[in-house]
């Protein structure tokens, strides 16, 4: 079937559409129907009655694949690579989730998890999964007061942590970082379960904390129970403009449903291939495509615990694709500009055997034409951008690689997936022109595998979300459509930047920057970066007598946002002005600020208070080498 018939089909019929998908899951009871009108915005196979765990796990032993790898932990930081079936998989998730029971973890509680690239961060997932426990997944990268804001709004009854991550040439010492985090929030986890790593032992918090393995001794494993289609699967916490992340909740059965159907159709992914995203856990693309998407689909997934140069090059790529077979692979355009940089006539590439391979994905950020073109140079393959948000939990826009290879426009992530009615708006909300910028927003309802609402926060995800655009969900990038239906996604409407692949929130880090004593007010925008796409650039304006010099306020900032959000925040560069620029009812001119940062031609709003401030600012900027020539 051609891409065409495949979406005209679901559009005149999205309950058989997806009524078919849901044949592909186990149910322990199958759902009347797909679609209920209920919620703020629908839900999906509400009635029916399923399990996370047993559709990614149990049921591929069941079917004879218990031998098959199900996880590679391949860590060029450790100079190791492993294997676990299907099978030990199994073993492993229903020992560690009756570990968990026995300490009365039940359906519907929460569980926070904080654990760096190894495959015990999928067991703990997994395992929760397996009881209707609903997990959190926090970033490593993340500092305690990050961990902290998700603790209190999470309320988890459990905290399962590594005792350490490795970032090259340093150990992540996990445990201090959980400690503070207790400390600060104002909600107390029952009890920790901490996996000691072998390149740090923590000390155990007694009457507290539980070592992984002692944990388990002597517990009977556990069975997967099932869980009604609506059940929350689990909340991940993304940017939003203000410094509280938004806890996007993912519901159990639409997520089993779309993501099965996205490993064939879009990535072209069978049962027994190998599949690999090289991202991280901590976020969506590593909860859909390094944890569930693969194992749903009984494929191999990768857990990979490196970085794409300096572990120990810019060849590791290519060299975990030709070590496992991998016939898939999906990463962010930031890492493959890395690469570039590292090996720009992809000499290291020639060293491997990479014909596995069929296809690259790209997502996370946009994929400049130039990325996408020296990649297809190298590999001679497809390299596909596709367009998605943590809150979608799988692409909106994409080829559907396995189900017809469309013509690739280099810049655009192609076209709307199944499930989804994209459309541009205008201010008003009117559909726009072919190649007219607009707000890019959704039709409701969503497709299955989408947030249904926010944790604890229905009235944020209504004002968010819904009500700019009555009848769309509004998805806070800005774009265009052209006369083929290929979608052009060129930036946000928000204060979100994306820095290294990874979604930040200029407001977030605001408020820490406001936090320093000797700031009055302050300014984060999002300044062009060739190889992470942004930087984060903060202006300071100092309370007047602060006796403290710029640069020392300048580097105590930069260590506060470190401190405060984590160094993956990438937070560098900061300038002290007078003055803010801003329009004569006070709002911030950012967009603005990031033209001339970014050496952009741009016209002075007609609303601005002081046109002079544009001129301190551009001082300002040259001060720090911006824009950059
Ligand atoms: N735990 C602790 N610290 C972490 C971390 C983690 N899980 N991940 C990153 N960090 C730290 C890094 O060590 C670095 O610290 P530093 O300031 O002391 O150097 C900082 O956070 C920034 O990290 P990173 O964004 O990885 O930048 P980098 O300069 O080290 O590497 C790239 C640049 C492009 C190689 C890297 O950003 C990359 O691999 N990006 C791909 C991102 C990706 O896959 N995103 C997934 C979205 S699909
Ligand atoms: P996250 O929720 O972290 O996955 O970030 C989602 C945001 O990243 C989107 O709303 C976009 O702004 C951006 N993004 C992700 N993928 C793409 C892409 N292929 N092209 C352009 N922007 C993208």
């Amino acid at each position: 079937m051609a891409y065409s018939d495949i979406y005209d089909g679901w559009k005149s019929d999205p309950e058989g559409f997806w009524m078919q998908a849901a044949d592909k899951i186990d149910w322990d009871s199958r759902p009347s129907r797909a679609y209920f009108d209920q919620g703020p915005v629908g839900e999906w196979f509400a009635d029916g009655m399923v399990n996370t765990c047993w559709n990614a796990v149990d049921r591929h032993v069941e079917a004879g694949r218990g031998d098959q790898l199900a996880i590679i932990h391949d860590s060029p930081i450790t100079h190791s690579a492993r294997g676990i079936t299907f099978r030990e998989l199994q073993s492993r998730v229903a020992s560690l989730a009756g570990a968990l029971r026995a300490k009365g973890i039940e359906k519907g509680d929460r569980v926070i998890i904080y654990m760096p690239m190894i495959p015990e961060a999928l067991e703990a997932m997994l395992a929760c999964a397996r009881l209707g426990a609903i997990h959190s997944v926090v970033f490593g990268g993340f500092a305690a007061h990050e961990l902290a804001v998700r603790i209190d709004d999470a309320q988890p009854k459990a905290i399962i942590a590594a005792s350490c991550g490795l970032e090259p040439g340093r150990v992540i010492h996990y445990k201090p970082l959980l400690d503070a985090a207790i400390d600060e929030a104002r909600h107390k986890p029952d009890f920790c379960v901490i996996f000691q790593r072998e390149q740090e032992v923590a000390g155990l918090t007694p009457g507290r904390d539980v070592a992984w393995h002692e944990f388990q001794h002597g517990v009977a494993p556990a069975d997967c129970v099932p869980v009604e289609g609506n059940h929350p699967a689990y909340v991940l916490y993304t940017s939003g403009t203000t410094g509280q992340p938004k806890g996007v909740i993912r519901h159990t059965a639409g997520h089993l449903v779309a993501l099965n159907w996205t490993m064939r159709n879009i990535y072209g992914v069978d049962a027994g291939d190998v599949f690999w995203a090289a991202s991280d856990v901590g976020w969506v693309v590593g909860h859909s495509y390094i944890c569930y998407g693969p194992l749903i689909a009984g494929a191999t997934t990768i857990v990979f615990e490196g970085k794409p140069v300096g572990t120990p090059d810019a060849g590791t790529f290519w060299r975990v694709i030709q070590d496992h077979g991998v016939k898939s692979f999906f990463t962010a355009p930031t890492a493959i500009r890395a690469v570039k940089r590292e090996d720009p006539k992809g000499e290291l590439i020639r060293d491997y055997d990479l014909s596995s391979l069929q296809a690259v994905f790209l997502a996370g950020e946009r994929a400049d034409p130039d990325t996408i073109q020296w990649l297809e140079d190298q590999l001679h393959l497809p390299v596909i951008d596709h367009w998605w948000q943590t809150e979608t939990g799988w692409a909106i826009a994409a080829n559907p690689f396995g189900v017809e290879k469309l013509p690739i426009k280099k810049g655009s992530p192609s076209v709307a997936m199944p499930g989804y009615d994209v459309q541009v708006l205008d201010e008003a909300g009117h559909p726009v022109e072919p190649g007219t910028l607009g707000a890019i927003a959704i039709r409701l309802p969503l497709p299955p595998g989408t947030l249904p609402s926010l944790w604890n926060a229905e009235d944020r995800f209504r004002r968010a979300y819904l009500d700019h655009f009555p009848g769309y969900y509004e998805t806070g990038d800005a774009g265009y459509v052209d006369e083929d239906g290929y979608l052009y996604i060129m930036a946000r409407t928000d204060d979100v930047i994306n820095v290294a692949g990874h979604r930040l929130s200029t407001g977030a880090m605001e408020e820490v920057l406001s936090g320093h004593p000797a700031v009055a007010e302050c300014a984060v925008i999002g300044v062009a970066d060739s190889l992470k796409g942004q930087m984060p650039l903060g202006f300071l304006c100092l309370k007047k007598g602060v006796e403290t010099p710029d640069d020392q306020v300048m580097r105590e900032v930069v260590a506060r946002v470190r401190d405060q959000i984590g160094p993956v925040a990438a937070f560098k560069l900061a300038c002290v002005v007078d003055r803010l620029p801003k329009t004569r009812s006070g709002k911030i001119l950012r967009a603005t600020m990031v033209k001339i940062a970014d050496g952009e031609d741009f016209r002075t709003p007609a609303t601005i208070d002081d046109p002079a401030i544009l001129d301190e600012i551009r001082t300002a900027l040259k001060g720090i080498g911006y824009p950059k020539a």
